[in-house]
């Protein structure tokens, strides 16, 4: 302990508390330079050697309940941490192993600087919330907020002090299968949520134990993969750049969020991590980031297959000295950054700024007082899927329930009296609905369907499989076998649905057919499931088909015959509690869908925000030359913002308080929304704006606003929002954000399809 003791005694002899440790950015600027004396204290201690460790990233490498290093790397892996060659470690969790491994460093190591325990708590810890993409839908960002609390609860009590989230990437290709990790196709939605994930995991004060630094990762362009295949090359042009897809990112760094990851893929002919004009010009110097970017796994190294680097040491150079600070699993900086500070390939000043970045952490997080402070098994054993957490997780997954269709008003099933069929595996399955990413938690924790339909014991309820969705085995890693062949369950599953009043059918994607690497160039039901779904239909056609599945599906034939389909995502550990809540109508459905859904795949990239383009309409019957398919129309099968409820509500009353808005004025657009149904409802009434002549051509909508409102049966209340020149902002022609005088349409509705609109001129 000799030297922490100095470290700490220096501090104490400069006259600071080592308490004030709280995060940039929310604490006086007293405590901020504070924390960069103290970060310079430790930095003056350190080797070169010392320092490039520091940014070294590994990944769980040592089994500490039975400690054999399992391989000769897990062994050099043990030397480097007892060298203090390691500043972050990975996938390491539970309160003793964590607290096992800190001690290797605190025991042996020169500094005795302490390691920051990193881990993918995407959405949930062991109690898993929602995919991203569902908490998207219920565009509620007090509850998101909640979720990604309850998540860094859960973590931090088995030792994790960083989450690899909140995924800001927006996207607009379902073929990609890490949509479900976002928030999806709209800056604007995917900005607010951005931040509220950030305050959640993050929370007011870091040197809390409970909670988590947060990462905004992947910088950037990630979603944007070309064709949908992960990983690809991606080419954007400078306006989409800054209009579309930084816009989540800068609202991140906004919001105070620590930590940035870069991304595996190249942007416009420069791969991410080698991005100088992305880490330093963008994020650090234009957005005053503070605090630290880690590369995504192994992307220093990815350099060399990219044709970027012609080795592991090219590789370091161009990493750090483009801003790169934290080297995951490449092992390119341990290995190579002292050299190249040497050389003068690297400059000592460069090397000094990212591990000041990463020790800055160390400080906020309070490691420096206390290494141990995540380790308290006792408070693991009564944090972990306690009862709080799982009433978090399943009001956030009633919420991210989306309706699409429900005619004749199938929708809510009676609580008894009717015979109801349940089909498809995933109705039975308990591991598929934690869905993708949810790497802590175990198979088998998710409640079924079946077993939330329990909760219902007048209903009479019979099961049939029908057809697996896969088959064999299935383990994270693995490919999965889509059952495309295996019909032997059809011929109970149709007797079955014969003999009931109700058929209840859930059909979609296995939990880990979406997720990294998962990209599909085919978007319907996997397998045999569509064939399944006709086959029942054939014999009852009163069906409620229940989705599951992580991004959007091609789904014409049920959207055009089935007459009522709810979307359930893969919806965490309470999934088959909030799905039967719904069907019974103990829970009134209130998402919208974050993302468009095709009607076929070749519409893909498809968004609402799109361009008129200069043939956005026929002009003659017949005619063939605007922009469209000759096979399927333009419009999404379902649009971005649409979802309905077991009530109704309508629009009227559109304004504006005044038609002009100039330079400081803000002006309001409201609306009046009544609830004309039969009980209450809540509604995501959604503010649109179109920017009708600019100096670049703009989306024909933009969400600029929205607001969740809960109304009575009857009841009716004006909905305002209000609108300035900044909201009106977009990167121009003059390569700035600027307003551009002119006219905007202004929309308030239902969902991006929504077309009625005042018209205010800004002067
Ligand atoms: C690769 C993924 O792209 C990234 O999002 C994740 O955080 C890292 N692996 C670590 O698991």
């Amino acid at each position: 302990m000799k030297i922490v003791k100095s470290v700490i005694c220096l501090s104490l002899a400069l006259g600071m508390a080592c308490s004030s440790t709280a995060p940039v950015g929310t604490t006086p600027t007293a405590a901020k330079s504070a924390i960069d004396i103290k970060v310079d204290s430790v930095l003056k201690l350190m080797t070169l050697q010392e320092k490039g460790g520091q940014l070294n990233q590994y990944n769980g490498f040592y089994d500490v309940t039975g400690p054999e290093p399992k391989s000769g790397q897990a062994a050099e892996k043990l030397e480097h941490l007892k060298k203090g060659l390691v500043g972050s470690v990975l996938n390491i969790t539970g309160a003793e192993q964590v607290r096992n491994i800190q001690k290797i460093v605190m025991d042996n190591s020169r500094l005795k600087i302490p390691l920051i325990f990193g881990f993918d708590v995407i959405h949930g810890f062991k109690t898993i919330s929602p995919i991203p993409l569902a908490e998207a839908a219920s565009w509620d960002l007090r509850t998101i907020e909640k979720s990604a609390r309850m998540a860094a609860e859960e973590a931090s009590a088995a030792g994790i002090n960083w989450t690899f989230a909140p995924m800001v990437d927006v996207s607009r290709d379902a073929r990609w299968g890490r949509v479900m990790e976002g928030s999806g196709e709209d800056p604007y939605l995917g900005s607010q949520i951005a931040v509220a994930r950030i305050k959640g995991f993050q929370g007011t004060d870091l040197a809390a134990n409970n909670t988590i630094l947060a990462c905004a990762k992947h910088f950037v362009g990630y979603g944007f993969a070309e064709a949908g295949r992960d990983y690809n090359s991606v080419d954007v042009s400078e306006a989409t750049l800054e209009n579309v897809l930084f816009p989540p990112f800068k609202a991140s760094v906004d919001a105070g969020v620590r930590t940035f990851m870069n991304a595996f893929n190249d942007l416009n002919g420069v791969p991410a991590t080698a991005s100088s004009y992305l880490q330093r010009d963008v994020l650090k110097n234009r957005w005053n980031f503070s605090g630290a970017v880690v590369s995504d796994w192994g992307s220093i190294m990815e350099m060399i297959p990219h044709g970027y680097a012609s080795n592991l040491s090219h590789a370091a150079e161009i990493a750090l000295n483009a801003g790169n600070d934290i080297d995951m699993e490449s092992y390119a900086y341990v290995n190579h950054l002292e050299d190249l500070v040497r050389s003068g390939k690297v400059s000592e000043e460069n090397l000094n700024d990212a591990v000041r970045r990463v020790l800055k952490l160390k400080f906020e997080l309070g490691l420096f007082d206390d290494p141990y402070k995540y380790c308290d098994a006792k408070r693991e054993k009564e944090v972990t899927f306690s009862e709080p957490l799982q009433i978090i997780a399943l009001d956030m997954a009633l919420k991210s329930v989306v309706l699409l269709k429900n005619e004749q008003n199938l929708l809510p099933l009676p609580k008894s009296g009717k015979r109801i069929a349940v089909i498809g595996a995933l109705a039975a399955d308990k591991t598929s609905p934690l869905g993708s990413w949810r790497i802590g938690a175990s198979d088998n924790t998710a409640v079924s369907l079946l077993e939330g339909l329990k909760n219902y014991p007048n209903a009479q309820i019979t099961y049939a499989k029908g057809a697996d969705v896969a088959l064999g085995e299935t383990k994270f890693v693995s490919e999965l076998t889509i059952n495309t062949t295996d019909k032997s369950g059809f011929a109970a599953a149709i007797e079955t649905a014969k003999n009931a009043d109700i058929v209840v059918m859930m059909l979609g994607e296995h939990g880990l057919q979406s997720g990294e690497g998962r990209s599909r160039s085919e978007l319907g039901l996997p397998g045999v499931q569509q064939e399944l779904l006709e086959a029942v239909f054939a014999v009852n056609k009163s069906i409620v088909l229940v989705l599951q599945n992580g991004r959007p599906l091609t789904i014409p034939w049920a959207a055009e015959n089935i007459p009522a389909i709810v979307e359930a995502w893969h919806l965490g550990t309470q999934s088959g509690n909030a799905i039967a809540q719904i069907l019974f109508g103990d829970f009134n459905p209130q998402g919208k869908l974050p993302m468009s859904f095709p009607r076929s795949v070749g519409q893909l990239p498809l968004y609402y925000n799109a361009k008129s383009t200069g043939r956005p309409a026929a002009n003659e019957p017949n005619s063939v030359f605007w922009s469209h398919y000759g096979d399927v129309p333009n419009t999404p099968q379902f649009p971005f913002g649409y979802g309905l409820s077991y009530t109704t509500f309508s629009y009227n009353n559109l304004r504006l308080s005044s038609a002009k808005l100039t330079d400081s004025q803000k002006i309001t657009a409201s609306i009046d929304l009544t609830n004309t149904g039969k009980v209450s409802g809540t509604e995501v009434v959604q503010l649109y704006i179109q920017d009708e002549v600019a100096t670049g051509t703009r989306p024909v909508k933009e969400l600029k606003g929205f607001e969740l409102v809960t109304l009575a049966a009857g009841e009716t209340k004006s909905v305002t929002f209000t609108i300035d020149k900044k909201m009106l902002e977009f990167f121009s022609a003059n390569r700035k954000w600027e307003t551009e005088d002119g006219t905007f349409k202004i929309y308030i509705g239902t969902n991006a399809q929504t077309n009625s609109f005042k018209v205010l001129t800004v002067e």
